[in-house]
């Protein structure tokens, strides 16, 4: 058969990840895309720094025309991170009509809107399984699963780097930049890492979870944001003599149609089942009024969790290929609420 083409955008940690898995379980794939999946083009900066992985020779570029304005490509993957010129380059493949797959937070808090709007003009897929919690299932539970609930409550550990830091920082009393070099040669932090310590990625994942949870949208720039860089070794040190462990959660509420959006440091009782969420870890409650409470745990970055989402995705559009459908399942749908302002 013939294969399904993927142009990549980006192969950093996240991109190596996923040549790894499209290449070492190519025939797993094969089967259950009902056809081979192949990476044609990888766009990077610098062709000839070293992968650490074996990448045949032509497939790396740093013109990206190599990927959107190749008609053999089928599926756009962008994993190149920020706004700009990857905003860009999702409308250009979009427009293309091809099936694009992202990690990318910050686009898809910051600038869903547009790109959903363009995803639904050109009658194609967007898919971003990858951008919250790293590998584990949260976008499409809540898109497909959970959808037949009014959800009140989404609530949790959604950053890997702060949750590394701050285990290490209570466990062995680390000293808070060393730990976040280790996040980063880890592959965990983003690649400037103030996203993570601040909040701001946090803030993002949790504007994209309430966006889907409550059908409303919600943006970065809705959600109320501290983050752990003024938490220092005393406050660890009162938190473990009370009984309490020092949490970054993101929360999200809906009450009688008003939204509230936060995300800050919390002291979390020591017997709370997210205090027992350690390392680069996330864990997500969702109340529904149908289901009750359920919780989504696993690893919430890093290399291969964050690729195997990415790849989930990209077996969902390939195999709506072969079978000749469009499965868009994005939030087009949104309806505008209230959002509360918060002053803690
Ligand atoms: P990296 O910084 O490791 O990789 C980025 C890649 O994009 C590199 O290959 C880089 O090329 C390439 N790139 C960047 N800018 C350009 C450009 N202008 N033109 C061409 N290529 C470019 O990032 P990650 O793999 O860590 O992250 C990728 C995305 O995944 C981000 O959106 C991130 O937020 C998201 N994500 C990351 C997770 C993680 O755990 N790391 C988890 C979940 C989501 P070169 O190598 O030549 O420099
Ligand atoms: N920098 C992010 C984190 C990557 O630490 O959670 C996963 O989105």
């Amino acid at each position: 058969q013939a294969p399904i083409k993927v142009g990549m955008l980006g192969m950093g940690t996240v991109g190596r990840g996923v040549y790894k898995i499209l290449t070492g379980n190519a025939d797993l794939i094969t089967a259950r895309a009902g056809r081979p999946v192949q990476i044609e083009k990888i766009v990077v900066r610098d062709t000839t720094k070293s992968r650490g992985v074996t990448v045949p020779d032509g497939v790396l570029t740093a013109d990206a025309a190599a990927v959107l304005e190749n008609p053999d490509i089928d599926i756009v993957v962008e994993l190149m991170g920020g706004n700009e010129p990857a905003k860009e380059y999702i409308l250009k493949a979009l427009k293309a009509g091809k099936q694009v797959v992202t990690a990318n937070k910050d686009l898809i808090a910051g600038y869903g809107k547009e790109l959903f709007d363009a995803e639904k003009e050109h009658d194609t897929d967007l898919m971003f399984e990858a951008s919250v919690a790293g590998g584990i299932p949260i976008i499409r539970p809540l898109k497909m699963c959970l959808a037949g609930n009014k959800v009140t409550d989404v609530m949790g550990i959604i950053n890997g780097t702060t949750n590394y830091i701050l285990t290490k920082m209570t466990r062995f009393g680390s000293d808070f930049n060393d730990v976040l070099k280790e996040a980063q040669a880890l592959g965990y932090a983003e690649s400037d890492p103030t996203a993570d310590v601040e909040g701001h990625d946090a803030a993002r994942k949790i504007a994209i979870l309430a966006s889907i949870a409550f059908n409303t949208r919600v943006t970065s720039r809705d959600v109320y944001v501290e983050g752990i860089t003024r938490i220092d070794a005393t406050d660890i040190k009162y938190a473990t003599e009370l009984g309490y462990i020092v949490k970054l959660l993101g929360i999200a509420k809906e009450r009688d149609g008003e939204v509230e959006v936060r995300v800050h440091p919390v002291f979390i009782p020591g017997s709370h089942p997210l205090a027992a969420v350690s390392d680069a870890n996330n864990a997500i409650f969702v109340a529904g009024d149908a289901v009750g409470e359920t919780m989504f745990y696993g690893p919430g970055a890093g290399e291969m969790p964050t690729a195997s989402a990415v790849v989930g995705d990209i077996m969902e559009v390939a195999r709506n290929i072969t079978g000749g459908v469009n499965g868009r399942i994005s939030c087009t749908c949104f309806e505008e609420k209230p959002i509360k302002p918060i002053g803690l």
